[in-house]
């Protein structure tokens, strides 16, 4: 099989966890890119990847580039050009999504609808038939990428995003994104040798991504749909294959190590059973309806990994509930690990720790900081300058 130019879309700060992983999974020439990594692999590499990441938003595949789009008559040509009788029949569906940035098409509607024009009217041409657009559900979803006069075209092979991991049917107050959390689960460093706590769990998220890549389940287990099986190259047999080699790679925790999720809130942690039951991991993580800050550490080799609430709508005052945050820490959970997600980077100084690690993330467009605090026997407790 001839190797496909692909790219995994993702979070910003994620790239290199999602570069690592791409690499375990055997991608060839992988590059990292601003929230995405490009690499290159066969059509089963493709489904793989989907089936697989846990830290990619999507997977397209690119058809062609082009280096000098300027104009709305070139871009016509340019999408013209392409055989689409290859990628869709006329009775199927499509969308066109603009991303990317370009000083010569300032209204991306326009852009797509003039490759839009471009598809219709060559299937008008050979078929006398279009294919239809539907914006909700489309059989093909066809991505332009500008990058100034550059253009990419490319096909969405992932169709719902991929943090859609089918397990999530209850959602909280503010649930955190599921690659996001496999994301923050990554670069913890957590690897199953010490016990995990999120002390404000929500939905579970966290735990379940924690749980399920631990056991290195594939992220896509659950979903029942992916785009590439609308395409006319997808090989259902291929992908059964995929599917079961990868499933016959899952591995059990190691029995002493415990995933535990504390919430304040009775509601949240009906949701998080639920969830964590529909993801098949209730016989691994285990929730408990607790206050954080009248909690004590169960064990001190555990990592706490939590996103608090970041504003007014989930605590009521953030400077007291991060000062409580630290104090708790400090106080309680001494020997331990604490990294906790937030989109408040002001309330972080109030925490009164200082954190050993602070890495920038982005959750969609809200600047979030990840930070480390080690909970060692006698670390000094300082107020740090964000
Ligand atoms: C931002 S949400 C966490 C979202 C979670 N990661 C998810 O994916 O659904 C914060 C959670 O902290 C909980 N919470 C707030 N104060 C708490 C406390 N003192 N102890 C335990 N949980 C608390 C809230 O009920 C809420 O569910």
């Amino acid at each position: 099989m001839t190797d496909l130019r692909l790219i995994a879309t993702t979070f910003y700060g994620l790239e290199h966890v999602l570069s690592e992983e791409l690499q375990i999974l055997g991608a060839k020439n992988i590059r990292t890119g601003n929230r995405a990594v490009y690499f290159e692999g066969d059509l089963g590499f493709m489904f793989k990847a989907n089936f697989n990441l846990h830290t990619a938003l999507r997977i397209l595949r690119q058809l062609k580039h082009f280096r000098q789009i300027y104009k709305a008559a070139q871009l016509y040509k340019a999408i013209a050009g392409i055989n689409w009788s290859q990628w869709l029949l006329p009775t199927q569906t499509f969308r066109i999504d603009v991303t990317g940035q370009t000083r010569y098409f300032n209204n991306t509607k326009f852009a797509a609808l003039k490759a839009k024009d471009a598809i219709v009217d060559q299937f008008r041409t050979i078929y006398n038939l279009r294919p239809d657009i539907n914006l909700k559900q489309p059989d093909v979803r066809i991505v332009l990428h500008f990058n100034d006069q550059h253009l990419d075209v490319l096909l969405d092979s992932s169709g719902e995003p991929l943090h859609k991991r089918g397990y999530r049917t209850q959602t909280n107050i503010a649930p955190l994104n599921e690659v996001l959390a496999a994301g923050i689960v990554k670069l913890s460093g957590w690897q199953g040798k010490r016990h995990l706590l999120d002390p404000m769990c929500g939905s579970g998220t966290i735990l379940i991504e924690a749980a399920m890549q631990q056991m290195q389940i594939p992220a896509a287990i659950n979903r029942q749909k992916f785009a590439f099986q609308n395409w006319q190259d997808y090989d259902a047999d291929l992908f059964e294959l995929i599917k079961s080699t990868s499933i016959n790679k899952i591995r059990e925790l190691p029995a002493h190590i415990k995933l535990l999720g504390y919430d304040k809130a009775p509601t949240a942690v009906d949701k998080a059973r639920i969830n964590i039951k529909n993801a098949n991991l209730d016989e691994y993580i285990e929730i408990e309806q607790a206050d954080f800050f009248n909690t004590k550490a169960p064990d001190p080799n555990t990592m706490l990994l939590f996103n608090p609430p970041y504003d007014e709508r989930l605590a009521v005052n953030i400077k007291n509930f991060y000062k409580q945050i630290g104090d708790t820490l400090k106080q309680h959970y001494t020997g331990t690990e604490a990294w906790l997600l937030t989109g408040n980077l002001q309330a972080l100084k109030f925490v009164g720790l200082r954190p050993s690690k602070r890495i920038k993330m982005f959750n969609g467009k809200l600047e979030s900081r990840l930070v480390q605090y080690l909970m060692y026997e006698g670390s000094i407790p300082k107020t740090t300058i964000y």
